[in-house]
């Protein structure tokens, strides 16, 4: 496809308009602080900040874990039906004023089933809320991620009490803290969720090593990875990945914040693409990160210096990767074209 030129200085503003999906976002991830105060006071939750700020101050964190142990904490707010819709509302609402045509939306319902939650209100309030967006042109889905940190049987029951809501999510995924927990854990509950008919993706190579993005994918069978950044440090993987067009949901403001890279100058987002990879680009935890999805395009476009083909490589990857019909996925891909042809019209912006 011939791609107008488009002026640099247009660049910011063309990432975010040009429309896009988002792929890796973990919808407890997206509970701002504000909503976390709020619904404390609703359902009488104490909480062990005493202001906004005081919460938004913890938010420093030097690796995954340290990010987890206070995401965790935050969701214990969720209680009712009601704040799981608010919650996927709000996110969705947001996505929208982004460009985000199509969400693939994570949970972690054993964060919640875990304080006597039960799994029909996590997954009900959910879904509603991404009936609701697509109903006003959002397409919104929803997978369901097994934590690793828990066992192999505390997924398998997860799966059962998930089973009765299976057509509100479209996949399963893997979540939580990586090293130390490879993907072959949880060979048996995968192999059940693909024989289910699940979609299946996985988090690998975000801290843990280019091994596990190999168990993913041949014990796992994902398919797509999750962060996957770490992928570099093996070039069989990488040749991999590019011959079978492996996407990969890449997070820069994540990777920053939880110091996989020293500096976003540093990410390898660019070298990726350039390897021929399917890469995309995501927020996973918008709320504690910095910055919802296109934050995460024009932040790390301005330090690696990428350019508009690559933003629409990007965001044309974004559809290749997604789970979403090919009919829907040639829609976006002709809305993306008008959208470049827009911005190469300087008299008609
Ligand atoms: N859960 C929420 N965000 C996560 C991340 N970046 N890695 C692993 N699990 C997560
Ligand atoms: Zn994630």
């Amino acid at each position: 496809m011939k791609l107008p030129a488009i002026a640099s200085d247009r660049l910011p503003a063309l990432l975010a308009a040009m429309p896009k999906a988002e792929l890796h976002m973990h919808i407890e991830g997206s509970l701002e602080p504000e909503m976390i105060f709020a619904l404390a006071e609703r359902n009488g939750v104490a909480l062990p900040y005493a202001s906004i700020e005081e919460l938004r101050h913890a938010y420093a964190f030097t690796d995954l874990q340290s990010f987890l142990d206070i995401y965790y904490a935050g969701a214990s707010v969720l209680l009712k039906e009601e704040d799981f819709y608010d919650l996927a509302q709000a996110y969705l609402a947001r996505a929208a004023t982004e460009n985000v045509v199509h969400a693939e939306i994570f949970f972690d319902p054993q964060t919640h089933t875990a304080r006597g939650v039960p799994m029909e209100t996590v997954i009900r309030g959910l879904s509603r809320a991404c009936a609701d967006a697509r109903a006003q042109g959002t397409s919104a889905e929803l997978i369901l991620c097994f934590l690793r940190h828990l066992s192999e049987a505390e997924a398998f029951e997860t799966l059962q009490a998930a089973l009765p809501f299976r057509d509100h999510f479209i996949g399963v995924g893997l979540d939580s803290s990586e090293v130390g927990h490879p993907p072959e854990k949880f060979a048996r509950v995968f192999a059940r969720c693909r024989e289910l008919g699940f979609h299946i993706v996985a988090h690998a190579g975000e801290e843990g090593p280019p091994a596990y993005i190999w168990q993913a994918l041949d014990v796992l069978k994902a398919e797509r990875i999750d962060h996957g950044v770490q992928a570099v440090h093996d070039a069989a993987l990488m040749r991999r990945l590019a011959a079978e067009r492996v996407p990969l949901t890449v997070c820069p403001l994540s990777n920053q914040k939880l110091c996989v890279f020293p500096d976003l100058a540093q990410h390898n987002l660019k070298r990726l693409l350039d390897a021929g990879l399917c890469a995309t680009v995501n927020s996973d935890d918008p709320a504690y990160f910095g910055g919802h999805i296109n934050a995460n395009f024009q932040q790390v476009f301005a330090a690696t210096g990428m350019t508009a083909e690559q933003a629409w490589q990007l965001a044309a990857n974004s559809f290749e990767a997604s789970f979403a019909p090919a009919a829907d996925q040639a829609r976006w891909l002709a809305r993306l074209q008008d959208t470049f042809e827009r911005f190469a019209a300087p008299a008609e912006i």
